[in-house]
């Protein structure tokens, strides 16, 4: 993966042609609700803002095909035909969201049910059960007609598989889920007794006598853990083999454009198992949108995008949808603030994004969504939205040659896994509604505030050119993802364990023999109770430093196991526990984090961790600025974001893209501002990220 100058390579699908020239710019293009007069304004304004790239269609079936079996594409040549005139690519989706209400009529058997058996009312989209093979004839002679019908077409450049598999439909309960539910355990455990064992059927006398007797969870008590998770897991399975079969449709027609489904992923976990299905991408996509109350929301965003990263082997990724401004599915939706559109763009970039692309060129007058936010906003032109989106665009051109680039310098890796997600949200726990991911947040908060790359990546991932590796809460975990932790560590690595992680294996059965399981060896302790905290309590460690939501009862290390305790409690349940420790493994460390230390002791403690690693950050920075570097084997690039309202500075030297400014040692940033500096001379990277998943 990496060039003889140290510098990563670009990408992990060096096949793949994307879809423009340079940085792609533009949105979710819907001119079927619009006349064709409006159509031509569209491009026109378009070719002022700077889009080069619409997706196309994705609600456009009945369009396609008005009646069952009627095709019409005349529309869409006409579209085509104009956006290629005016120098527009095209992301062209499969139609297969928006489920035409003809189809409907025709087989309401499609309708996916909730878990009482209930089919849900047709419209909406994502009408459609997954496992449907009603649904999957249809969809597939759609996509089979319109792969056809546009293959050679100059403006198609990628397929954009579907919207959001998922996205509503993700889990359903009618017979015929329930057959290929169980058709799925029938094929991973063989026989009944290994079910039984595998999910504890015993507990509650739920004992099956026959694999016939499985159903997908929905009893009327709480459900098993087991069982739970492992529908999540056939859940994913069939979206993912829905859209194998609609790719594999399309490929037929047009073997070399690349083919994508876009994502949502967050903080996750996600709908589906997005790391698990990353592969069957050729461009990795994401649909991303901060939520407004948020104070920290840039850091959501940088999170998420540093997860895309770690799904795209490094390599480039693509924004696919963000909003103009604001949502409307909050309870209130305020507007970005000045600048913030600006700040978000250039943060997904900075994040190894190649793409700025939003939910949608124009707003729509009528339906669900007619209050979304838009490139074009209902205002019009003479709107700041479209002003800053001129802006955005002419920034595109101008960074044009970051394309080649890749982002750099990540020495941190945070291990994040929607199957831990998933079991820990399955079943009764000792904190009901705990969010799966809230300490691998407020870890990777605490190193975005320290101007630290930290790729997301799965607990598969290659860790060995990591200085720190970050285990939040990894609530489940195979013995062999342990195992390589271990030896990372043991080869001379560095990784933080923090509560509640390594408790279950992989069906979701507990770890028995001391807290946490998986990773208790390798730390050198051993947990016996768990003892949740109240929002107003607190535990002290004896440094000073408090334990929020979470706390344990550590038995004393055994003194031959070479464990330093640093903090221990001092009040509350668990006084005089071990709180956090520390353990030499071979040629490296091993720490362990007890309970939910509160921001500023986090703060400390990834101090005194970046230190002692020897982790290096991205740049010095004052409070509030984002900065991260994306390089090629013979030029850098600082990407800064000022996300405070005071000026702001960075040490740097080097031509600023998108102003021409020069800098030399000192870059000051206004309030709210951006800045991507070409460096001078080029940065090395000191420890360039290998992320090939094995
Ligand atoms: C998602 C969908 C879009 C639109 C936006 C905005 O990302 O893919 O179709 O609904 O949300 O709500």
């Amino acid at each position: 993966m990496t060039s003889s100058t140290g510098h990563p390579a670009p990408s992990r699908r060096p096949s793949v042609d994307w879809p423009t020239a340079g940085l792609s710019f533009g949105g979710d293009y819907s001119p079927e609700q619009w006349p064709w007069e409006t159509v031509l304004e569209d491009m026109e304004l378009m070719r002022e803002a700077g889009v080069n790239l619409v997706t196309l269609g994705v609600f456009s079936w009945i369009v396609h095909e008005p009646r069952d079996g009627t095709f019409d594409f005349s529309w869409l040549d006409r579209v085509l035909d104009l956006l290629h005139e005016h120098g527009i690519g095209v992301d062209l989706a499969t139609p297969t969201a928006a489920v035409p209400m003809w189809l409907h009529r025709l087989h309401p058997e499609i309708l996916p049910q909730d878990e009482h058996g209930h089919p849900l009312a047709p419209g909406g989209r994502l009408g459609w059960c997954p496992s449907s093979p009603v649904f999957r004839h249809f969809a597939l002679r759609i996509v089979d007609r319109l792969a056809a019908h546009v293959a050679g077409h100059p403006a198609v450049r990628m397929w954009h598989v579907s919207n959001e598999l998922g996205g509503g439909n993700a889990r359903c309960h009618c017979p015929v889920s329930n057959d290929r539910f169980r058709a799925w355990i029938a094929a991973k455990y063989e026989s009944v007794d290994a079910l039984n064992t595998a999910w504890g059927m015993a507990f509650w006398g739920n004992t099956y006598s026959s694999l016939e007797e499985v159903t997908t969870p929905s009893g009327v008590t709480a459900h098993n853990p087991g069982q739970l998770l492992d529908y999540e897991r056939f859940s994913s399975d069939e979206l993912l083999e829905h859209y194998r079969s609609e790719r594999a449709t399309i490929l037929r027609h047009t073997p070399r454009l690349p083919v994508t489904t876009n994502f949502m992923v967050g903080l996750g976990p996600d709908v589906v198992d997005y790391p698990r299905w990353a592969d069957e991408m050729d461009i990795v996509t994401n649909d991303h949108y901060t939520y407004g109350p948020d104070p920290r929301r840039h850091q959501e965003l940088a999170f998420s995008g540093d997860r895309m990263r770690g799904m795209s082997g490094g390599g480039p990724w693509m924004l696919m949808e963000h909003a103009a401004g604001a949502a409307s599915w909050h309870p209130i939706n305020q507007p970005k603030r000045p600048g913030e559109m600006i700040r978000h763009a250039m943060a997904h970039l900075a994040r190894g994004s190649n793409s700025v692309m939003f939910f949608q060129w124009r707003a729509s007058r009528s339906g669900t969504e007619q209050f979304h936010s838009a490139m074009l906003p209902h205002a019009g032109r003479d709107s700041r939205i479209f002003r800053d989106i001129s802006t955005l665009g002419a920034h595109l051109v101008a960074l044009e040659e970051v394309r080649e680039t890749v982002v750099v310098d990540a020495q941190v890796a945070i291990l994040h896994d929607d199957e831990a997600g998933w079991a820990l949200k399955s079943g009764l726990k000792p904190v009901n509604r705990p969010s799966y991911a809230d300490t691998a947040r407020a870890l990777h908060d605490a190193l975005f505030r320290r101007a630290v790359t930290a790729d997301v990546v799965p607990p598969w991932s290659t860790l060995t050119d990591y200085r720190l590796v970050v285990v939040p809460g990894l609530f489940l975990v195979s013995d062999a993802n342990a195992a390589a932790v271990r030896a990372y560590v043991e080869a001379g690595g560095t990784v933080l364990v923090t509560w509640f992680s390594g408790i279950v294996d992989e069906v979701n059965t507990v770890r028995t023999g001391g807290f946490p399981g998986a990773f208790r060896e390798l730390l050198g302790v051993s947990s016996e109770e768990f003892f949740p905290l109240t929002s107003d309590e607190r535990v002290t460690l004896d440094n000073g430093w408090l334990f929020t939501r979470w706390s344990e009862l550590l038995r004393d290390p055994d003194p031959d196991a070479g464990v330093e305790v640093l903090a221990s409690a001092v009040d509350g349940w668990v006084a005089g526990s071990p709180a956090i420790t520390r353990r030499t493994v071979g040629a490296g460390t091993a720490w362990y984090l007890s309970g939910d230390l509160e921001d500023d002791s986090l703060g400390a403690l990834v101090d005194r961790i970046l230190e002692e690693t020897g982790v290096e950050r991205v740049a010095r920075v004052s409070d509030g600025v984002e900065a991260v570097r994306r390089a090629s084997s013979s030029a850098s690039y600082l990407f800064l974001v000022n996300h405070t309202d005071e000026a702001a500075w960075t040490d740097a030297t080097g031509v600023d893209l998108l102003t021409g400014a020069e800098h030399e040692g000192r870059v000051v940033l206004a309030p709210g501002g951006v800045a991507v500096l070409r460096e001078t001379p080029a940065q090395p990277t000191p420890n360039p990220p290998l992320l090939e998943s094995s």
